[in-house]
């Protein structure tokens, strides 16, 4: 098979050698004779699987004994409304900072239980940045405080994080989870899908203050409760058992590359050589303000729609593969998660030279 490198933004490439492992574990995990698929979440076998994922990831990440970390299901999407559900629980308020799709999703879902005080927005320069916060105007009585720390479809981050006081910060980490170290204390509560840095499309990661678990709104769907799965170790019911043991197995992988300081390296210097590119290029250029900019997904424009298919078109026939941008933004992103190797933002940059060059003398 000729080598090709995957700019999705997710599900999204995962490490060869994590995928090699799992290859070679398909059929029989450490001699018991069956695939992790087939494997009762009750076993010892599986016990370990999902007990190691939890402590290789508390160790990568540095998260405090006063945190739990839950396995669940439901995607990001449901988060989106298991925060309300659980934190809107005082004054029934939340401030949220709003700067594109996934914001909008969550604000919408926070809207049914309780009143939702957006403190900014990029909607203005479509999504191009991340809003300057005036902290007095962040609502001192909110149950909490809400961000997406990076925003997957336009390529934004936050320099800053917002200085919340003792509003709790709710993060939205799904796309810049394990790219680089971050102080977990900062936070409330931490959440991503796994389909972009932890592992395939399944499970769902929560990373709570102990304080804020138990605090859920009267007739909370079980099953929606952080409490039950807190209590339960994420075994309340069947948990899903392989995206588990596959995210084991990339935080495995960090571990054994360095720990995420040594990710982060690795990740500017892919990121920095699509961005110095891009900054010097005549045809293609990055839409986000520069301090926002995003180590993650990259988006990019030449501002001519069929030149952007043509590039599209013709990087895929060269191996780089899904680097349309979102539908609703247009021109091309680059997704370069942790599992993207340097070689693959080389590649790209190669081609976008000759691309450039093509168009140019056309
Ligand atoms: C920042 C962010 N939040 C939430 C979601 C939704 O995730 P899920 O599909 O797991 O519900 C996505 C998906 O790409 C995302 O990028």
């Amino acid at each position: 098979m000729t080598e090709i490198y995957n700019f999705s933004a997710g599900p999204a490439v995962l490490p060869k050698e994590v995928l090699q492992k799992a290859a070679d574990e398909l059929l029989n995990y450490n001699g018991s004779g069956m695939s992790v698929m087939e494997m009762s979440h009750r076993s010892a076998d599986f016990k370990n699987i999902i007990d190691s994922a939890e402590s290789n990831l508390r160790q990568i990440m540095g998260i405090p004994e006063n945190y739990k970390v839950l396995f669940l299901q439901g995607g990001a999407s449901l988060q989106f409304a298991m925060i309300p559900l659980n934190l809107m629980n005082k004054n029934k308020k939340a401030d949220y900072v709003h700067t594109g799709q996934w914001s909008k999703k969550a604000i919408a879902e926070a809207k049914k239980f309780g009143d939702v005080n957006i403190v900014a927005s990029s909607e203005g320069d479509n999504y191009t940045n991340i809003p300057k916060l005036d902290p007095a105007i962040f609502s001192e009585d909110a149950d909490y405080f809400y961000i997406v720390s990076n925003n997957t479809i336009y390529g934004t981050t936050y320099n800053d994080l917002p200085d919340t006081g003792n509003v709790p910060l709710v993060a939205d980490m799904s796309s810049n989870i394990l790219s680089e170290p971050i102080d977990v204390s900062k936070f409330g509560v931490i959440f991503a899908g796994a389909q972009k840095n932890i592992g395939p499309a399944g499970v769902t990661i929560v990373i709570i203050r102990e304080d804020l678990v138990g605090n859920a709104v009267d007739n909370i769907p079980t099953m929606l409760n952080y409490k039950t799965h807190a209590d339960a170790g994420s075994m309340f019911n069947t948990p899903p058992c392989y995206s588990i043991y596959m995210a084991g197995l990339v935080f495995a992988w960090i571990k054994q590359k360095g720990g995420l300081a040594q990710v982060k390296k690795i990740n500017e210097v892919k990121a920095n050589m699509l961005y110095d590119y891009l900054d010097n290029s005549k045809l293609f250029s990055s839409p986000v303000q520069k301090e926002n900019r995003s180590l993650m997904n990259i988006p990019f424009v030449t501002g001519n729609e069929e030149i952007d298919a043509k590039f599209i078109k013709e990087a895929s026939a060269r191996g780089l593969k899904t680097l349309k941008g979102h539908r609703t933004v247009g021109g091309m992103r680059a997704s370069i998660y942790n599992a993207m190797p340097i070689e693959g933002v080389k590649a790209l940059v190669e081609f976008m030279k000759e691309f450039e060059k093509e168009v140019g003398n056309a």
